[in-house]
């Protein structure tokens, strides 16, 4: 667990807390983790989630791996120490959504269970859920968004996860998604009705 390097610092109280946020929202914040390997559709389900939410009237937002590496998690490379590091900002950031309310869904390898589990500690019980995008390798590699695979077994790129990095999968996630299986849209709807049944969404009254 990373530990606070500051000394000589102190927490502010503001005067308005996160249930206050969340009557202006009419909603409650969550954190929807999405975690899987690259090309097993975590952003298109994510972003097709995000939609469906903000057109049912909910404040919604992604977090999205290979976004965040181009501004907040720039410094950050692929090696074990980083790709930690690059989760933990996200569970802090994530934390610091929900805290504002906002439905939070973010879209990251995460390849580590404990880097997982660790952000899942960092919030209340029932507001972390865990979507495993289980969609097999060749599926993925079949369809190689981004050709990266392709470069992963020419050797071009070492250490990418799948191929020569590893990927551990969750052992209790809330919802297991196969992009092989269902559409971006019917993976978001199974979600929707499983954040409704956990009273995540409530209803919108005028
Ligand atoms: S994580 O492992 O630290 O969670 P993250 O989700 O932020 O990864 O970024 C993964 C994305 O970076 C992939 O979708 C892919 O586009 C790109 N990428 C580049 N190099 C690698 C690599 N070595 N392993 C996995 N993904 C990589």
């Amino acid at each position: 667990m990373t530990k606070i390097k500051a000394t000589n610092i102190t927490w502010h109280e503001g005067h308005v807390d996160r249930g206050e946020r969340e009557k202006l929202l009419a909603q409650k914040g969550c954190l929807i983790w999405f975690t899987g390997l690259s090309g097993s559709g975590k952003s298109t389900v994510a972003y097709t989630l995000e939609h469906a939410l903000v057109q049912r009237g909910h404040l919604a937002y992604v977090l999205d791996g290979d976004n965040i590496r181009h501004g907040l998690n720039k410094n950050l490379g692929f090696s074990a120490e980083d790709r930690e590091e690059n989760i933990r900002r996200i569970g802090e950031v994530g934390k610091l959504f929900v805290d504002t309310g906002v439905i939070t869904l973010t879209a990251f390898i995460s390849p580590y269970r404990k880097d997982r589990d660790a952000n899942r500690a960092l919030l209340q019980p029932g507001e972390f859920v865990e979507v495993f995008m289980d969609t097999p390798i060749d599926v993925c590699e079949e369809r190689d968004p981004k050709g990266l695979y392709k470069k992963a077994r020419a050797g071009e790129i070492k250490g990418f996860t799948g191929v020569d990095d590893p990927y551990e999968a969750p052992e209790n996630p809330e919802l297991v998604i196969n992009a092989a299986e269902l559409s971006p849209q019917e993976a978001s709807t199974r979600i929707l009705e499983f954040l409704e049944s956990m009273d995540l969404l409530p209803e919108l009254t005028d």
